[in-house]
């Protein structure tokens, strides 16, 4: 697993800026294969608990966390193969919040990336333990990369800190209690931004903390807004997309918010106005990366991709 591999060539090794398109499809590639390699063989012992970790996180995923990832590397020469390792950790660990996030006890959900979800296909108990064993291995992975200690540190720090009580996991508790509640709009703005945000943060944060050098502080400053607009933007566009969305598209059962009776943007604002909202965090997101110019670029076509995506 900590072998260093390289499939692809880098992008600096192409004369010119690369189009957001072939970036994305080549980043994509690189993700998958990186995946394949950091998780366990399906066949290795135990091999049905392996093969459904390959069930729950190859194939399917729209990947945004690795891209955002790779963006914010590539803006401070981070190395690929860094970059490849904390995307698929970040991946790993949004995998198994899905898996967990998909359980009877939580949203009970029978379609997850137009497959049935984990606990459908291997039972809830594996499905549990599915989401325990890509949560260690993420963190196998970030604490095997090829990079310096320091760096190591910084970036185990930031991946427990979003999947903490204080991010990921406190969100989904946040979520799970307010069922039937008609939360103010602060406390649904902090249930998305610790649900969702706080690995999309963590996309960026990660991603950056793979180049070598110290980040100056207007780049610092640029990220954090860009990142605090994206990640807020991305869940109320899933709140929206679960109203608008067929099955078939989203990959998803649609509906299941107002099935569950969950507060979400659109029961709080309407749906439009939940559309215009994501319509203003996304340009407030492309607005931040004004100062970095051109070197941002991928990131921008992110936010936008974010606002506009249709699952
Ligand atoms: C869905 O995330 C769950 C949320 C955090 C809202 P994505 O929409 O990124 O799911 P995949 O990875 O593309 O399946
Ligand atoms: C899930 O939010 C957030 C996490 C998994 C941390 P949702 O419950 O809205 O995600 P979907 O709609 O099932 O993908
Ligand atoms: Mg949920
Ligand atoms: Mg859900
Ligand atoms: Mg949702």
């Amino acid at each position: 697993m900590s072998e260093a591999f390289q499939l692809w060539p880098d992008a600096s090794s192409t004369a010119g800026p690369e189009p957001f398109d072939a970036w994305m499809a080549r980043i994509l590639a690189r993700t998958e294969h990186a995946l394949e390699r950091y998780l366990p063989a399906a066949d290795a012992p135990p091999a049905t608990l392996h093969e459904a970790m390959r069930y729950a996180t190859l194939g399917g995923g729209k990947r945004l966390r690795a891209l955002l990832c790779h963006a914010a590397g590539e803006l401070v020469g981070a190395s690929p193969v860094a970059l490849d390792g904390a995307a698929s950790a970040i991946e790993m660990i949004h995998a198994y919040s899905l898996v967990h996030d998909d359980l009877p006890a939580m949203d009970n959900d029978l379609l997850r990336r137009g497959q049935p979800t984990v606990h459908v296909r291997y039972g809830e108990a594996m499905a549990i333990l599915v989401g325990d064993g890509l949560q260690a291995q993420a963190f196998a992975v970030i604490g095997e990369l090829p990079v310096p200690a320091t760096q190591r540190v910084v970036l185990l720090q930031e991946l427990a800190r979003a999947s903490s009580s204080h991010g990921l996991v406190g969100g989904q508790a946040i979520d799970l209690a307010s069922v039937g509640v008609a939360l103010p709009r602060e406390e649904l703005e902090c249930m998305h931004r610790m649900k969702t945000g706080a690995l999309l943060r963590a996309s960026v944060f990660m991603g950056a903390a793979c180049g070598a050098g110290v980040l100056e502080p207007s780049l610092l400053a640029a990220l954090d807004d860009y990142q605090r607009a994206v990640g807020l933007a991305f869940q109320v566009v899933d709140d929206v997309l679960d109203v608008t969305t067929d099955a078939a598209t989203l990959g998803k059962t649609p509906g299941k918010d107002a099935q569950d009776n969950k507060p979400t943007y659109v029961s709080l604002l309407g749906l439009e106005a939940a559309r215009v909202l994501a319509e203003d965090l996304g340009a407030r997101a492309r607005a931040a990366l004004v100062p970095l110019g051109e070197s941002a670029a991928y990131l921008d076509a992110l936010a936008d991709m974010v606002v506009h995506r249709v699952r």
